[in-house]
């Protein structure tokens, strides 16, 4: 929603940046078809490129900045490339502080009790051990879901007035965002999908409400800093009303 006004020290980026971008990395299928190679070889060079674009986002200071790398709906692919994203994925959650540096806040979105217990333990541990850190926050959504999200948080509060902890008179907007897995991170002023594809997916579906929306046909793994500039700037020019005038 807010918008921070920075100093502009670099001529390539606007003035008015977005506090929370979001990343549909999609289109790493397809850059590995165009090659030839495996669709697994796409989702490394993904993780590659989440890697790079996490470090600009930093360097750039952005706030908050969220990537979906596996959705509830996911676990419909063959067997063997979803065991190579769950790999990638323990790769990169090891290597994580070499790569974020003593910084950056890590949150998971998703529901986490579908991996092993060795696995859930790092990403609790990882949660934990970062929670200070207020340079920026990087969110990774995997197993998520939109709509899981939304049933997750509202049977929370069901929960809560079965326990007479609230009445359900008192659920409004601003208790309900309290139960994403979002919870304190706010909206998302930038969605960025690219690979062409028009759509959400069942992304952050709460939380892009008022979200503005950037669609390039470049494929994620070819996603530069570059190409982030491009998208950026054309934030800037976008009119935000809120349903205001
Ligand atoms: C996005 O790339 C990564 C995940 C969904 C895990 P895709 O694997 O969807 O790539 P395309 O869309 O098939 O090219
Ligand atoms: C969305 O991409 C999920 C991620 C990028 C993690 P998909 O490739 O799964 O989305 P659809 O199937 O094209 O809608
Ligand atoms: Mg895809």
């Amino acid at each position: 929603m807010a918008l921070f006004k920075r100093k502009n020290t670099d001529s390539n980026l606007p003035d008015i940046l977005p506090e929370h971008i979001a990343f549909i990395m999609d289109g790493n299928g397809r850059w590995a078809k165009k090659r030839g190679m495996p669709r697994k070889f796409g989702h490394r060079e993904g993780a590659k490129n989440f890697k790079r674009i996490t470090q600009y986002c930093k360097d750039i200071g952005i706030k908050n900045v969220t990537f979906y790398a596996f959705s509830t709906e996911n676990w419909k692919r063959p067997k063997d490339e979803v065991e190579a994203i769950i790999e990638l994925f323990r790769e990169y959650i090891v290597d994580v502080r070499n790569y974020i540096g003593e910084e950056v806040r890590v949150l998971f979105l998703g529901d986490k009790k579908i991996f092993d217990d060795d696995l859930q333990k790092k990403m609790n541990d990882l949660e934990e051990d970062t929670k200070e850190y207020s340079k920026m926050t990087m969110l990774l959504a995997i197993n998520y879901g939109g709509r899981d999200e939304i049933v997750h948080a509202s049977k929370i509060l069901a929960e809560k007035v079965r326990n007479n902890e609230i009445e359900s008179e008192d659920i409004d907007e601003v208790m309900f965002q309290k139960y994403l897995y979002t919870a304190d991170v706010p909206d998302v002023d930038l969605m960025i999908r690219p690979s062409g594809e028009v759509r959400l997916s069942n992304f952050l579906i709460w939380q892009s409400a008022y979200a503005e929306f950037y669609f390039t046909d470049v494929l994620w793994p070819d996603f530069s800093e570059k190409e982030l500039n491009k998208a950026l700037a054309d934030f800037s020019r976008r009119s935000r009303r809120f349903g205001g005038v």
